[in-house]
């Protein structure tokens, strides 16, 4: 084998890896879902929990600092080049098409999943691209571990060059005020499929 053919042996088993987790973690979140719910409206135990982070003004926040407000929650990384971003703008998208009555019951949440990078001053920054009421959540790499694991997100980091990127499930997580999960939007239901479950729901 030449030295080309292997590169490209080594890039191929890798991509086939990040498939494959990305895979796994996926039919976990959709095993929960046939065992509870119909469609997309979900009642999954499980998903959910308790954390202590840091907001992009680098104040303390927790589970509990959100017991009033209905959450929409997106776990990505403020270096991902389109998926993050594209999903953060249609959370924008779904909550202008809800009443301001409604939109006012809901905290977006921004966690991040690449803390090593994400400090409070890049989520500062970051969350300025957004036009709505977007909060971004940081902390220790253990923190940040122990809220994939209760919302059961998948992320590794890929070795991209000297740096690298982040391979990551890409779920908006829609909770009540008492943390129960009422439904997961993926990266194809679009910004008026989102309005609509969250308005049946509020109503
Ligand atoms: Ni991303």
């Amino acid at each position: 084998m030449t030295l080309r053919q292997r590169l490209l042996r080594t890039i191929m088993l890798v991509a086939i890896g990040l498939c494959l987790g990305g895979a796994i973690a996926a039919l976990s979140l959709t095993q929960e879902q046939n065992s509870n719910s119909s469609g997309s409206f979900v009642n999954a135990a499980g998903v959910g929990g308790s954390y202590s982070l840091l907001d992009q003004d680098g104040k303390t926040r927790t589970d509990q600092d959100f017991k009033t407000s209905y959450k929409l929650i997106y776990f990505g990384f403020t270096y991902c080049p389109t998926i993050c971003p594209t999903e953060l703008q249609k959370i924008s998208r779904a909550l202008q098409n809800l009443s301001p009555e409604q939109s006012a019951k809901i905290q977006p949440l921004f966690i991040t999943i690449d803390p090593e990078r994400d400090t409070v001053a890049v989520l500062k920054k970051y969350i300025e691209l957004f036009d709505y009421n977007l909060m971004a959540l940081t902390g220790s790499p253990e923190q940040i571990e122990a809220v994939k694991k209760a919302y059961k997100v998948y992320a590794a980091k890929v070795p991209q060059g000297e740096d690298y990127t982040m391979d990551h499930s890409s779920f908006i997580y829609f909770m009540s005020p008492d943390d129960q999960l009422l439904a997961i939007f993926r990266s194809d239901d679009t910004a008026k499929i989102m309005s609509e479950k969250i308005s049946a729901t509020l109503n």
